[in-house]
């Protein structure tokens, strides 16, 4: 259960991703203005059927991507910055992997969080189709390739039905480069309403000035931390919550 402790330390895409409740209360702790919740229409109990794009090429999928755009039935605010994820395929395990990394917008030590996923392919017949390695949902939890020209952009969407529960869905629209034509976002966030997504709750992420982020410690627990390009004092935090 190690990776599963590490998503409860790094709460909020990792909520993004897996829909854990939890964090976000967390996170409402952690910002300081309070959520007004809009009632949300998008919720639903059962995951869409999803046609996953057909002759996907998964070897041109994997790579680095900026995260341009985001979507999530748990989340009613933007608070995303600098996220990024880095996908690879294993062939020794059959296993992809994406790793990402991302800040709260809000924060004023740009402290970069990060974690990772892991899925299978149930089928090679369809490549666009995965599903999670980690047994952290009794139901079904699939995530599909939507759309992608592999050399600009992706859009990929998440889907889990838990028991009682409505339905935890979320989209990650894919850039390589740090900005997206408008007409490119458009045609890929008009792929999500068929899936009843609200598209008012689709998030825009910052990406400017990403690449000299704080990093962030998961070893040490009274580390300070500073980046390359910082000094004063102002400029270190305190881990001491792992
Ligand atoms: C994921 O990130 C870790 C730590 O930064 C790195 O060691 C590893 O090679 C990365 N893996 C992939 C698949 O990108
Ligand atoms: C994924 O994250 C876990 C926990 O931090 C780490 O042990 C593992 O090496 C990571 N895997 C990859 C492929 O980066
Ligand atoms: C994006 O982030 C940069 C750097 O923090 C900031 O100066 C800019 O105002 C942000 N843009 C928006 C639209 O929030």
């Amino acid at each position: 259960m190690y990776l599963w402790r590490h998503a409860a330390a790094s709460l909020p895409l990792l909520l993004l991703l897996l829909g854990e409740l939890t964090s976000v209360l967390a996170w409402m702790k952690y910002n300081s203005y309070t959520a007004t919740s809009r009632k949300r229409t998008d919720l639903r109990r059962r995951c869409p059927n999803v046609r996953a794009i057909r002759n996907f090429d998964l070897e041109q999928m994997m790579g680095y991507w900026h995260v341009v755009q985001y979507y999530a039935s748990t989340e009613e605010l933007p608070e995303y910055a600098c996220m990024r994820s880095h996908f690879a395929f294993s062939s020794e395990d059959q296993h992809i992997t994406m790793n990402f990394s991302y800040i709260f917008a809000e924060d004023p030590l740009r402290e970069k969080l990060q974690g990772n996923i892991t899925w299978l392919i149930p089928d090679f017949g369809t490549p666009a189709h995965w599903m999670h390695t980690e047994d952290i949902y009794e139901g079904i939890y699939n995530t599909y390739v939507l759309d992608t020209d592999y050399r600009n952009w992706g859009l990929i969407m998440h889907c889990a039905e838990k028991k009682k529960h409505p339905r935890y869905l979320s989209a990650l629209l894919l850039s390589r480069e740090p900005t997206l034509g408008e007409n490119v976002i458009t045609f890929l966030r008009e792929k999500l309403p068929r899936y009843d997504i609200d598209l008012s709750f689709m998030f825009s992420i910052n990406q400017t000035s990403c690449d000299h982020l704080m990093e962030s410690s998961k070893d040490d627990p009274l580390a300070y931390i500073v980046n390359s390009q910082l000094n004063s004092g102002d400029n270190f935090k305190i881990i001491n919550k792992l």
